[in-house]
């Protein structure tokens, strides 16, 4: 059974949590982007249990949660481009993968022995829990693997209905997309997966050119991005993307002042609001899929700021499912 406790007592409830971590128990902890599944990421035990609930694929990485610079200097090196980017953007919604460092005692299952470490500081009570651990917290998005990612306590519960786990409710996620994954290899920056924090905003800021997965040849060689699975974040239902029009008997997912009206629509903003749209996304298709609808037709997502990440997510929901993209394992 899972048990869902708010953070109306704050302390008592980073207690509760530091002290099921400490016991080598998973927790599931709320970040401005998604849920996440948390384990103490020196513990292998732990780290195991996290792939074993989500029937995660070991050979893909999971992203070490760290309080702030100097915890995330102990595991991964950090040049000044990643420094830069740490000051900007920490705690938020920005990873960055750097070269493991020498004095990282994190699991070997957390870096799936790739030779970088994916750091990440969540903003709000899940970074006051790492403080308090006095380690990072290993924790991929609290969801089965391949299935859509939780943005409220609600969505963790029904996912492992089945399972012991203590979920602290810290409220719907303020952006509901999975973190900006930014690869750091010297002066070559790569984005591995779009989300809030944008290309444009770390170009601005370092002065470098952000690759993108197709245009860093060496991606095609390297594992840069092994979670990068073509099928991902999908519903039970098919997607179908860029559509004008509502199918027969399928649900439509709109945006902005669309005039499709089915027996079931919703829309992720009638403003035409590409944060509301994120904020929304994974809880809507959730939404549709409950009524058990064979197809989810989706609107034209504009394609910027957010609607980049958002248009990335839906592109894996439509994919056919199961399918890995293209790596050298
Ligand atoms: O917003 C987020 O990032 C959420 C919250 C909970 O922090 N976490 C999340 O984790 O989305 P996950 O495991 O669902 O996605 C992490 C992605 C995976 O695709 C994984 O392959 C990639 O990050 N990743 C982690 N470490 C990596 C590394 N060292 N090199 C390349 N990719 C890495
Ligand atoms: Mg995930």
């Amino acid at each position: 059974m899972t048990k869902i406790i708010s953070t109306q007592y704050m302390q008592q409830t980073i207690d509760q949590a530091v002290c099921e971590l400490k016991l080598g128990n998973a927790v599931a902890i709320p970040t401005e982007t998604v849920y996440g599944l948390a384990a103490d990421a020196t513990n292998g035990e732990a780290v195991a249990k996290i792939f074993q609930l989500k029937n995660r694929p070991s050979f893909n990485p999971l992203i070490c949660h760290v309080d702030g610079m100097m915890m995330a200097a102990k595991y991964g090196e950090l040049n000044q481009t990643a420094e830069k980017l740490v000051e900007a953007f920490w705690p938020g919604p920005l990873t960055l993968v750097v070269p493991l460092s020498k004095s990282s005692d994190a699991h070997d299952l957390v870096t799936a022995d790739l030779g970088t470490i994916g750091l990440r500081c969540p903003c709000g009570i899940s970074q006051k829990i790492i403080t308090q651990l006095g380690h990072p917290i290993a924790a991929p998005s609290a969801n089965k693997s391949g299935r859509i990612s939780p943005t409220s306590a609600l969505h963790v519960a029904n996912e492992f209905e089945e399972t012991e786990l203590l979920i602290i409710d810290g409220g719907p996620c303020a952006v509901g997309l999975e973190s900006t994954i930014l690869r750091i290899d010297g002066d070559t920056l790569t984005l591995l997966r779009p989300g809030a924090i944008s290309a444009q905003q770390i170009e601005e800021l370092t002065g470098l050119k952000v690759l993108s997965l197709d245009t860093n040849i060496q991606s095609k060689t390297k594992i840069l991005a092994p979670g990068m699975m073509t099928s991902h974040y999908a519903p039970n239902a098919n997607v179908l993307l860029n559509c004008k029009t509502c199918e027969a008997d399928a649900a439509w997912l709109g945006f902005g002042c669309d005039n499709v009206d089915t027996a079931l629509t919703l829309n992720l903003s009638k403003t035409g609001n590409l944060t509301e749209a994120a904020s929304n996304l994974y809880a809507y298709l959730k939404k549709l899929d409950k009524a058990a609808i064979k197809t989810i037709c989706v609107a034209p997502i504009p394609m910027h700021d957010l609607g980049i990440a958002i248009n990335d997510r839906l592109k894996r929901a439509a994919a056919p499912r199961n399918k890995i993209i293209e790596t050298a394992l």
